[in-house]
């Protein structure tokens, strides 16, 4: 996928990195505790997935004119602007990072690969009625994982399944923008818009309002 930064609206900021691109970029922008995070990161792939998101996430507020406030992550794993600012939500794997900021709404975001053994993982994820319409396709299978990760992300609480307390309404290759909703759990009745973006065999996706 494409090296991006994209206004989504004056409030509300993406960009996608290709992590050997930015692998050179130094951390100096990062917070003290962030650099200690970074420090503890022993894997070296995973050290630069991390990095990127966060390069990411600086290109973003960058876009919109707000400067890097560093980001803590509370006791879900979901990170929050330091300056209590905004939210955000980031995602990096093999080779590409994303990260989306919004100043009033909460967001979440997800990048993944296509890959066939998602179809057979869909029983473990899906509703019934999901799977009747995602038709054995391993690219809209992985299209629905990818939205359900970027409403949990959104919502931000573990606990949340993605099988029974996340719903997508039917949607196909066409679609641009899946509606999903949390149901049956204490945040009942939210209702999501997920923006699709796919690109070869990556599909990233995001929360829109
Ligand atoms: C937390 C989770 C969303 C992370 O997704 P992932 O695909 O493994 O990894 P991604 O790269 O896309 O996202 C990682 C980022 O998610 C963020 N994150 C972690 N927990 C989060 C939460 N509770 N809420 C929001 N964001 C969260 C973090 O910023 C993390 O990046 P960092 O570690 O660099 O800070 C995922 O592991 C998860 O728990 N999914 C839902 C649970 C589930 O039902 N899974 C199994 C179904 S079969």
């Amino acid at each position: 996928m494409q090296t991006k930064i994209e206004k989504i609206s004056p409030l509300s900021a993406l960009a996608v990195n290709n992590i050997e691109e930015v692998s050179q970029n130094g951390v100096d922008f990062l917070s003290f505790r962030e650099k200690l995070s970074f420090a503890n990161i022993s894997r070296v792939d995973k050290r630069v997935e991390w990095k990127g998101a966060r390069i990411a996430i600086k290109s973003a507020l960058e876009c919109i004119s707000l400067p890097y406030p560093g980001f803590f992550k509370d006791e879900h794993g979901k990170s929050h602007p330091m300056d209590g600012y905004g939210y955000v939500s980031l995602t990096h794997t093999k080779g590409i990072a994303a990260a989306i900021f919004h100043k009033d709404m909460p967001v979440g975001i997800d990048l993944d690969f296509v890959r066939e053994k998602v179809v057979r993982l869909g029983p473990k994820f899906l509703d019934p009625s999901e799977i009747a319409f995602l038709d054995n396709d391993p690219v809209l299978h992985t299209i629905a994982w990818s939205a359900k990760e970027s409403i949990f992300k959104c919502q931000g609480k573990r606990g949340i399944s993605l099988k029974n307390n996340i719903l997508l309404e039917p949607f196909t290759l066409n679609d641009s923008v899946i509606i999903g909703k949390v149901y049956q759990s204490d945040f009942s009745d939210h209702h999501y818009q997920v923006r699709v973006d796919r690109e070869k065999d990556i599909v990233l996706t995001y929360t829109i309002w």
